[in-house]
């Protein structure tokens, strides 16, 4: 895949860079594959470039199914890849449990979409952030130490007055509340970046823009770099520096996020951005053009298409987007701002104009 520098290339130092990262599933065979050789996988994520900095939010996005969740997990050593390099700091990783993956964590965490499957309902939130700051060496020696690392945690997340909330259970709390809570958890490692997969997407539509906000807040304090998974293309825009589109297991666009969400360049983006409500838009500006791409289903990842994936349902497909597979191409109107799209072609562009 050839590399288009980002936006913001020199400002932010690199934490956390996936390169060509790929993972296939195997499908578990039935009696009658045992006599043939066919060996099937689902190609979830393949060949994804992606780079974390510090003090900035990439959001991928991209619908249900596109590999979204397996590249945050791969990110967190959760899975092992198929191929491709994870590298912390420029170090390539080599995480398989243990120390090492101790260590791995205390420097890139997690948050889940759903607070309260990932809280214990039996432990209180004392109990949560202390396991966390002992598992990563951040109590301190004293009870004292603990406990003002307990408060300052707490406060970090805005759960204030600490007291209130130390000694209550997640059942205690409102869905907004918990998932403080698990982002406090996770800072109780001191990680420099967090993979927060879907995280407001089960909360109430009031209270999301508190968290959101809390996330960027962090962002700005702590320095963090992370990576915010959303299907919401508008919370995008308003939440991340940088937006990565991804469609089947596959990167398809890449940029800053206004530059994205505002000129989307690759037909599925503006798909996706059509379908989503967008205040700003509501003048009736959506390209009439791409309005049909709404038909169709997304492609099976055991057999995907060939060429490019999105090429079944893309009302600009051509015939070499049926076999070849498109690289990322630079679109020219803001600096970073990439598509894995032949219409992007210099060449196409020649004979489209003749
Ligand atoms: N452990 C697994 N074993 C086999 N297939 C899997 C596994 N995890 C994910 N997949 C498949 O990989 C593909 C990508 O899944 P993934 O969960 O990463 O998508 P997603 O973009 O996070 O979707 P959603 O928006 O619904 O959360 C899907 O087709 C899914 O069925
Ligand atoms: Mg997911």
């Amino acid at each position: 895949m050839t590399s288009i520098p980002d936006a913001k290339a020199p400002a932010a130092e690199v934490v956390l860079e996936a390169i060509s990262l790929t993972k296939h599933f195997p499908v578990r065979r039935k009696l009658r594959d045992l006599f043939s050789h066919r060996k099937d996988a689902v190609h979830a994520v393949d060949d994804v470039n992606l780079t974390l900095r510090r003090g900035q939010v990439v959001a991928l996005v991209g619908e249900s199914g596109s590999g979204k969740s397996t590249i945050a997990r791969l990110l967190a050593q959760l899975y092992p890849r198929t191929s491709g390099d994870i590298r912390l700091h420029g170090e390539t990783t080599k995480v398989k449990g243990g120390a090492a993956f101790r260590r791995y964590c205390s420097q890139v965490q997690m948050i889940f979409q759903d607070p309260f499957a990932s809280l214990n309902p039996t432990h209180t939130i004392r109990y949560h952030l202390t396991r966390s700051l002992k598992i990563h060496g951040n109590a301190g020696k004293t009870a004292e130490d603990l406990d003002r690392a307990l408060i300052e945690l707490l406060e970090r997340v805005q759960l204030t007055p600490p007291e209130r909330y130390l000694d209550k259970f997640p059942h205690e709390l409102s869905g907004g509340q918990r998932q403080r809570v698990a982002i406090a958890r996770a800072l109780g490692a001191r990680p420099e970046a967090l993979l927060a997969d879907e995280p407001v997407s089960m909360l109430d539509v009031s209270i999301r823009l508190g968290v959101l906000n809390l996330l960027r807040d962090l962002r700005d304090r702590l320095n963090l770099a992370i990576l915010y998974i959303t299907h919401d293309i508008a919370s995008a825009r308003y939440f991340a520096d940088q937006t990565m589109v991804m469609y089947a297991g596959r990167m398809v666009e890449g940029g800053d996020s206004e530059t994205v969400t505002q000129s989307p360049a690759h037909p599925y983006t503006r798909l996706l951005i059509d379908s989503a409500p967008d205040p700003d838009r509501l003048a009736g500006t959506s390209d009439a053009e791409g309005e049909d791409a709404g038909n169709g289903e997304p492609p099976s990842l055991i057999h995907p298409p060939a060429g490019c994936r999105f090429h079944p349902r893309c009302p600009f497909a051509m015939e070499r987007c049926r076999t070849e597979l498109p690289v990322p191409l630079e679109i020219g109107d803001a600096p970073g701002h990439w598509a894995a799209c032949w219409l992007y072609d210099q060449n196409e562009k020649a004979e489209v104009a003749q």
